[in-house]
């Protein structure tokens, strides 16, 4: 049976790592395309010529030219610049709307039966725009952010009651900026209320929300955390390891529950939006978004989240 093909469109930071990680799980054949000449080439040699170390058997493939996207399963979107210290994801809208605009217009020639997976910032804008010019079906454009802020959140919580990370549920909806909604009712250490656990471990409620409330503020600034460390760019070990899970689910058709930036027609409240919310990412790319009840507070935060997204989405020229 032929392999799976995954093309990564952006062969920077994450680009790379997403090349790496889809060799090392054996997810598929991979083209990595970039307009900068030699860089996905150079990528993709280095990371075929560790295969016989790490025993993979894929092919990887750098390109400057899209033709060889053709047939791809996946394509995961990196294409952009990433943030500077001092940006927002806002601040990048203008010059990646140009560079989404032609990335999904390769897409759309090349790859037209893909599922089509989204990194670039301001992500939810970028979502939006790539799925208007591929046309492509709700289902087949998604973008990745909530994946990666759950993490966030779930490492925060892990490291402070200390206990595997393995162990953490946790979840994030909404946008993919300073909005974003971690759902604190709904966060547990293997079911067990973590507010329980954080009252118990400092002996007052009051604390304990004290506790949360730094960790939820830590996730919704968590990427500007990287970036003000780094200087130079953003995160990319984790953005690449998320995008890579929701791949893994559809190609693998493994229903998984991950919470991913979708187009709501009505759920939540949301109608003709892309935003963050829990889907089941099988085969069919989007086949359902898991909806439940948001107590007043949590809808408040979500009708925040996604009026900034709408002010961004209307913002794109
Ligand atoms: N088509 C394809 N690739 C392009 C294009 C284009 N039109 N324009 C730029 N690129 C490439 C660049 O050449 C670069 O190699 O996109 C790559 C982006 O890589 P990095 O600058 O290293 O950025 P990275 O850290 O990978 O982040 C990419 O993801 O998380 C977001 O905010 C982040 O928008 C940024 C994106």
């Amino acid at each position: 049976m032929a392999r799976a093909k995954i093309a990564l469109i952006g062969g920077g930071q994450i680009g790379g790592v997403l090349a790496q990680l889809c060799a090392l799980r054996e997810l598929g054949d991979v083209v990595l395309f970039d307009i900068v000449e030699g860089l996905p080439q150079g990528k993709c040699l280095d990371i075929a010529e560790a295969s016989p170390v790490d025993g993979f058997d894929v092919c990887l493939k750098g390109t400057n030219d899209y033709k060889d996207i053709e047939g791809a399963n996946v394509v995961i979107v990196t294409a952009g610049l990433p943030r500077k210290p001092g940006m927002s994801r806002d601040d990048l809208i203008e010059v990646n709307s140009k560079i989404m605009t032609s990335v999904a217009e390769g897409i759309k020639k090349y790859a037209p039966q893909s599922f089509v997976i989204i990194i670039s910032n301001p992500l939810d804008a970028m979502v939006t725009l790539c799925q208007k010019v591929t046309g492509f079906p709700y289902e087949r454009v998604i973008g990745q952010a909530g994946v990666l802020d759950s993490a966030r959140f779930k490492a925060f919580i892990a490291w402070e009651l200390g206990v595997s990370v393995k162990d953490v549920v946790a979840m994030t909806l909404g946008g993919h900026g300073d909005d974003m909604v971690p759902l604190v009712r709904y966060a547990s250490v293997q079911g067990i209320p973590v507010m329980e656990l954080l009252e118990q471990k400092y002996g007052s409620a009051a604390k304990a929300a004290e506790v949360m409330e730094a960790m939820v503020k830590r996730t919704r600034g968590a990427g500007g955390e990287v970036v003000a460390l780094l200087k130079t760019g953003s995160a990319f070990y984790s953005p690449a390891s998320s995008a890579i899970a929701m791949a893994e689910s559809i190609l693998k058709d493994q229903k998984r529950v991950l919470p991913s930036c979708v187009y709501l027609n009505g759920e939540f409240g949301v109608k003709g939006y892309f935003v963050g919310v829990p889907t089941v990412l099988g085969e069919k790319g989007v086949e359902r978004i898991l909806q439940f009840k948001l107590d007043a507070t949590e809808q408040a935060m979500m009708d925040k989240s996604v009026n900034a997204v709408k002010e961004l989405v209307s913002s794109m020229k």
